[in-house]
C-alpha cells in the first residue's frame, strides 16, 4: 500500500519538476490528497497483523521477570496477584538459589530459574555494572527456553504488575514478525533526561517481538563488550537495539511509576490507553488507602479479572440540574466535583504525588498536572473501588465508597449543591469491550438528586456528544 503511494508521489514530483512549478505545489497536492492518513500511519509504526495468521492470544506471550531471592519474600504477592499458573508463560530469574523458607516453590508463582553466572565474561571486559548486565542477559536465558509459538517477549521486574488481557489486545495490533521494541517513558522529566528519552524503562516492561529478541540474544554479549561503561540494564538494551536500527515505540499504558507518595491523581486521570503495567509498587503508597500494598494489588486485580479493557479508563458525565461532574476511573475511583468541568480539564491528573527525587527541579513530569488546593469548586469528593459483581449476562456493577469527608464548604459559584451526603456510587458497565472508535465512553447519572447512593451507567457516546 505504501509503495503505491510513494510511486504516486514520485509521479507528482516528476510532473511538477517538468512543469518547473514550485515545490510548494507538491505540498499543496499532498495536503489535499485524501491519502494523507497513510503517512500518519507510517509515522506511528502501527502495523496490522497479516490476515492469514491467527489472532494473538496469551500463549504467544512469554514473560522474563528479573528478581532477587532477598526481595522475593515481600514481592511475591505482587507477581502472584496477576500471574496465571499454567496459562501465563515465562520464568522468574533469581540471583541465587531460593532459601528454604521459599521452598517448596509456590505453585501460584512463575517457575524460577537462577540467572547464568556471567561473572567471568564481565570481569574480562571490565563491565561496570554486573547486576545490570545480568538483567539484560535474561533475554538470552528466556529465549533459550521458550521459543515454540512465541510472538512477544516481555522483560520485567519482580515489583511489577502486568495486565495480560490488555497486553494481548494491544500486541495483536502489531505485526510480531517485524522488529518491534515497545516500552514506556518515565513519568519524571529528569529520569528521561538523565537516561534517554528514547529508552523503555524496564520495570514498566520491555516488549520485544520475536525477531528482535532473537537478534538481541545473539548479540547482547557483543553489546556488553562495546559499552562496558553503561550502568543501567535498560540503557544497555536500548543501545544494543538502537545500534541494530530499531527504535523504541512508546506506549502510554506501560507505567514505570518513577513517582512517590499518593498515586491516585494519576490513576484517576489515566491516559486513554489500555493499562498494561504498574511498576515500583514498593515506592508509592498502597493504591488503596485502607489496605497494604499486597492487598491493594489483589484488590485491583478483582476488577482486572472481570474487565481489563475498562480498568482505570476515565469516563465523565454530569448531573446538569445540580451542576455536578462525575469522573470515573473504572475499578479504581469516582470523583464528584460540585461544578460542570469539561473533560479537557478533568483528564489532567491531580498532583497528589511527588517526583522520584527531591533533588529534581521543575519541570517535574512528562505531563501536565492540576495543583491540589482548598477551592471547593476545583477539588473532588473521592470514592474508592470497593466491590464488583456481574449482575446479569450483559452488565457488571462496580461499587465505590467514600473514604473520608471532603472537609470543604460547597461550591457557591455553581449553585451551592453539596455532595457531602453521597456515601457510595454504583457504576453499571457492559460486559462487552468498549467501542474502539477512538472516543472514550460516555455515561449517564441515573439517580435522583440528593441521594446517599449515586448511580451512573456507561454507554457509547452519541455522535455529537460533548463531554463539557
Ligand atoms: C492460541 O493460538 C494458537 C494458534 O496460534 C492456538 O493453537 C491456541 O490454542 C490458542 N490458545 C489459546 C489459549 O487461545
Ligand atoms: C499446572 O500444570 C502442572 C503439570 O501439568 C500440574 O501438576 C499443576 O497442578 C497445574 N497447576 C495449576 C494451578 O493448574
Ligand atoms: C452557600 O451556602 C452557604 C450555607 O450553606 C451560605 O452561607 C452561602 O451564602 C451560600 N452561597 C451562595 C453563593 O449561595
Amino acid at each position: 500500500m505504501t509503495a503505491s503511494i510513494m510511486k504516486a508521489i514520485a509521479i507528482i514530483s516528476c510532473k511538477t519538476l517538468a512543469l518547473s512549478a514550485s515545490i510548494l505545489l507538491v505540498f499543496v497536492v499532498l495536503l489535499f490528497s485524501n491519502q494523507q492518513k497513510y503517512f500518519q500511519t507510517d509515522i506511528f509504526q502501527v502495523t496490522t497483523r497479516k490476515p492469514h495468521e491467527s489472532t494473538t492470544n496469551i500463549s504467544h506471550l512469554v514473560f522474563g521477570l528479573l528478581g532477587s531471592t532477598r526481595a522475593w519474600h515481600y514481592r511475591k504477592p505482587y507477581i502472584e496477584s496477576w500471574w496465571r499458573p499454567n496459562v501465563t508463560r515465562g520464568f522468574l530469574y533469581l540471583d541465587t538459589n531460593p532459601t528454604n523458607d521459599l521452598l517448596p516453590w509456590s505453585p501460584a508463582s512463575p517457575p524460577f530459574r537462577v540467572s547464568d553466572d556471567i561473572s567471568k565474561l564481565l570481569k574480562e571486559i571490565k563491565h561496570v555494572a554486573p547486576i545490570m548486565a545480568r538483567m539484560v542477559h535474561g533475554v538470552i536465558e528466556v529465549f533459550r527456553e521458550e521459543r515454540e509459538g512465541v510472538r512477544w517477549y516481555i522483560m520485567g521486574d519482580d515489583d511489577s504488575m502486568f495486565f495480560a488481557d490488555n497486553l494481548v489486545d494491544v500486541l495483536s495490533a502489531y505485526d510480531h514478525t517485524k522488529y518491534i521494541y515497545l516500552g514506556g517513558h518515565s513519568e519524571c522529566y529528569m529520569s528521561n533526561q538523565i537516561y534517554s528519552h528514547d529508552m523503555g524503562f524496564g520495570g514498566a516492561g520491555l516488549i520485544l517481538s520475536y525477531p528482535l529478541a532473537k537478534m538481541v540474544q545473539k548479540n547482547i554479549e557483543d553489546c556488553f563488550r562495546r559499552y562496558p561503561y553503561l550502568n543501567s540494564a535498560d540503557l544497555i538494551l536500548m543501545t544494543c537495539v538502537n545500534d541494530f536500527g530499531v527504535s523504541m515505540t512508546a506506549h502510554q499504558g506501560l507505567h514505570q511509576i518513577d513517582l512517590h507518595g499518593d498515586i491516585s491523581g494519576l490513576f484517576s486521570s489515566h491516559p486513554k490507553a489500555p493499562l498494561l503495567s504498574l511498576h515500583h509498587i514498593d515506592h508509592i503508597d498502597p493504591f488503596f488507602r485502607t489496605m497494604d500494598r499486597s492487598e491493594s494489588a489483589k484488590h485491583l486485580m478483582k476488577a482486572a479479572n472481570v474487565d481489563q479493557s475498562r480498568l482505570l479508563q476515565q469516563t465523565i458525565c454530569y448531573n446538569r440540574k445540580i451542576s455536578w461532574s462525575f469522573s470515573l476511573s473504572w475499578g479504581f475511583s469516582v470523583h464528584i466535583y460540585e461544578k460542570i468541568i469539561p473533560r479537557s480539564i478533568l483528564k489532567i491528573p491531580l498532583e497528589t504525588f511527588r517526583p522520584w527525587s527531591g533533588r529534581f527541579k521543575p519541570p517535574f513530569y512528562m505531563f501536565n498536572t492540576r495543583p491540589l488546593s482548598n477551592d471547593p469548586c476545583a477539588m473532588p469528593h473521592v470514592f474508592s473501588f470497593d466491590s464488583i459483581k456481574k449482575i446479569n449476562d450483559h452488565e457488571v456493577l462496580t461499587n465505590y465508597v467514600r473514604m473520608a469527608p471532603r472537609g470543604l464548604p460547597s461550591c457557591g459559584l455553581a449553585g451551592n449543591h453539596s455532595a457531602d451526603m453521597v456515601s457510595r456510587i454504583e457504576v453499571l458497565s457492559p460486559v462487552t469491550k468498549p467501542n474502539q472508535n477512538g472516543k472514550t465512553e460516555c455515561c449517564d447519572v441515573v439517580t435522583a438528586d440528593g441521594m446517599e447512593v449515586a448511580k451512573i451507567k456507561l454507554r457509547d457516546c452519541t455522535e455529537d456528544e460533548l463531554i463539557a
